[in-house]
């Protein structure tokens, strides 16, 4: 039997119809004062639509209306930057293990209330309504996350072997885009899936042996500095992550920064 393009054996047309939605949306003009959930109405909304481009339709609406659009970051929009992020309906990311320019409108239903707010945390203070500052990830990094090597010509690959399944472990926590999903995610605002992925790609390959010891106990202690809470092995950091970061890499982390303070290296004052 041959189907015409666009209907089903019923009948009824296979278009997608769009959804309407209702979105409360956290709004704060600046970190000076308060802010406030606000709510809005988005209608037509195609289930193959990004949700930053479901936020997109919005931020038109509101700029042909003469009202400010909603604020929120992001750059890539392919999942590979980090830069997008927020709280929906109370997950990081929202209900898919994905970044929030990957996640799309199909994880809804027609008629949804949608909650959209910024990543809470102390250590990233909200800029304006869904944007955050998340430069607390740069001076973690700067306090340890890198290697001494000398600039120039790449190096012949095979001059430094590294034996598969470490190269394979270190590939995988480096995966990770400093989203911060994961701190978002963490009762405990903590910050270590973050830094113990860090920790573990350098430490698992030989060009990050020599700053090993001093690179987990500068790391952690800038993020505890920054204000990040402790890690009580909840999980959800994990959890959240859309690039699967493991637990196994905190118990890395764990496992150098005892070492390194047993040798006696203290964090730079
Ligand atoms: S560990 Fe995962 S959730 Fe945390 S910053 Fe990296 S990619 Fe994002
Ligand atoms: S915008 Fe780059 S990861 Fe989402």
């Amino acid at each position: 039997m041959t189907m015409t393009h666009g209907a089903t054996r019923s009948g009824q047309t296979s278009e997608k119809r769009g959804m309407n939605l209702t979105l409360r949306i956290w709004r704060q003009k600046d970190p000076s004062v308060k802010g406030k959930m606000v709510t809005y109405k988005v209608t037509d909304i195609s289930p193959d639509m990004s949700f930053l481009e479901m936020l997109d339709v919005l931020n038109e609406q509101l700029i042909t209306n003469g009202e400010d659009p909603v604020a929120f970051d992001h750059d890539c929009r392919e999942g590979i930057c980090g830069m997008c992020g927020v709280m929906i309906n109370g997950q990081a990311h929202g209900p898919q293990q994905t970044t929030t320019c990957q996640l799309h409108m199909r994880s809804f239903r027609n008629g949804d209330t949608i909650d959209i707010e910024p990543w809470r945390a102390a250590a990233f203070p909200v800029i304006k309504d869904l944007a955050v500052d998340r430069r607390a990830f740069d001076r973690i990094i700067q306090a340890g996350g890198y290697i001494t090597a000398p600039t120039g010509t790449a190096p012949e690959a095979h001059s430094t072997p590294v034996p598969k399944k470490d190269s394979d472990a270190a590939f995988d926590a480096a995966t990770c885009i400093g989203c911060g999903a994961c701190v978002a995610a963490c009762p405990n605002a903590s910050s270590m899936l973050f830094t113990a992925a860090k920790v573990t790609h350098l430490g698992l390959l030989p060009q990050g042996q020599p700053e090993r010891n001093d690179r987990v106990v500068n790391m952690v202690a800038q993020q505890d500095a920054e204000g990040f809470g402790g890690c009580t092995n909840i999980g959800e950091c994990s959890a959240a992550c859309p690039k699967g970061i493991s637990m196994e890499t905190i118990s890395r982390l764990n496992h150098d920064l005892l070492g390194a303070l047993r040798a006696g290296v203290r964090p730079k004052s």
